[in-house]
């Protein structure tokens, strides 16, 4: 079945499982009938379709092998403690030889081809979608400058996926500091057309975006990624207007999946509030964004809002479907 009305899916089975880290797994995904994947590009990811017994989950995912890897793919899930269930699936039911069903892959983090100079910073897990740009970026004689901010105790392991994949080296921090103190004097000492690219927790990446804002840098010159993860929030009622339909939004459910869960065809594609598929006109209520994809005046306006990522402040959201 595709997953409803999002892009069409692909039977993989799962090849391997490998532990990166405690709580961090690889999963290597063959084509179930054979065959070849389609060809993707650096800094794609797929939506994996993982159905429990009670609920459906579709997370997204970063494919972590360099671009053009057609045998197999490879996704990397951290674990998330309290996490909507997705995660907790994947460690706890997918073994070697699950079947599962993906998306086709999709790019909205994309190399910025015309820039001078690359300057990644990951956050953890958010180092999976530069593993495929990275190959990518030392073929090409690139400028480089990586840092990723993560755990000590996942550091080594880490430091070794980024190291086999770049030339000049990682520098890594693993303890607190805010992002101004750490990265604003890097982000101000940077040549022009110079490129800044983030994935991790939202508070380093909101964080950069501050201080590269604060530095003068033009918004075409950083980009970021995320995937899910911020669903979690106060119920809410959804109502659809053309029907006059509600559907509840639980509290660990993202208004997607509430819909979807109610057999409505909602489109999707990044399932990260990235790429603006999922947008839904909002007639009534005011929504509590968490999206990247709309700017700061669009959001002001509460006329739209995407439902992968963004909730409900109030009690309940009329959406004009
Ligand atoms: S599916 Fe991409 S923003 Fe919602």
């Amino acid at each position: 079945m595709n997953g409803l009305n999002g892009p069409r899916a692909i039977p993989v089975r799962v090849e391997r499982v490998e532990s990166i880290t405690a709580d961090i797994r690889r999963f290597t995904l063959v084509p179930a009938q054979g065959g070849s994947l389609p060809a993707y590009s650096a800094g794609s990811h797929v939506v994996v379709t993982m159905r429990g017994e009670a609920r459906t989950w579709r997370n997204a995912y970063s494919l972590t092998r360099a671009a053009g890897a057609r045998d197999a793919y490879q996704i990397m899930v951290r674990r998330v403690p309290a996490s909507r269930g997705g995660s907790a699936f994947m460690h706890a039911q997918v073994k070697e030889g699950s079947e599962l069903e993906i998306s086709m892959p999709s790019n909205f983090f994309p190399l910025a081809r015309l820039a001078t100079k690359h300057v990644i910073v990951a956050g953890g897990i958010g180092i999976t979608p530069f593993l495929s740009m990275l190959p990518e970026l030392a073929a090409s004689g690139a400028r480089v400058e990586m840092h990723l901010c993560c755990r000590p105790e996942d550091a080594e392991a880490l430091e070794a996926l980024i190291a086999e994949r770049i030339v000049g080296g990682v520098a890594i921090y693993t303890d607190l500091q805010d992002v101004e103190t750490r990265f604003g004097t890097l982000l101000a000492a940077q040549p022009p057309g110079t490129h800044l690219y983030t994935c991790g927790p939202v508070g380093l990446m909101e964080g950069l975006a501050q201080v590269a804002r604060a530095r003068g840098w033009p918004e075409s010159h950083f980009h970021q990624e995320s995937f899910g993860g911020a669903s979690h929030g106060e119920p809410f009622v959804a109502v659809l207007a053309k029907s006059g339909r509600e559907v509840a939004v639980g509290a660990d459910q993202s208004l997607l999946e509430a819909l979807e869960a109610a057999g409505v065809d909602a489109p999707y594609m990044c399932r990260g509030g990235a790429c603006g598929t999922c947008s839904l006109e909002v007639l009534e209520g005011e929504p509590e964004h968490r999206d990247f994809f709309q700017s700061a005046a669009e959001r002001a306006t509460n006329c739209n809002v995407l439902p992968c990522v963004s909730r409900a402040r109030s009690a309940r959201l009329v959406l004009n479907i």
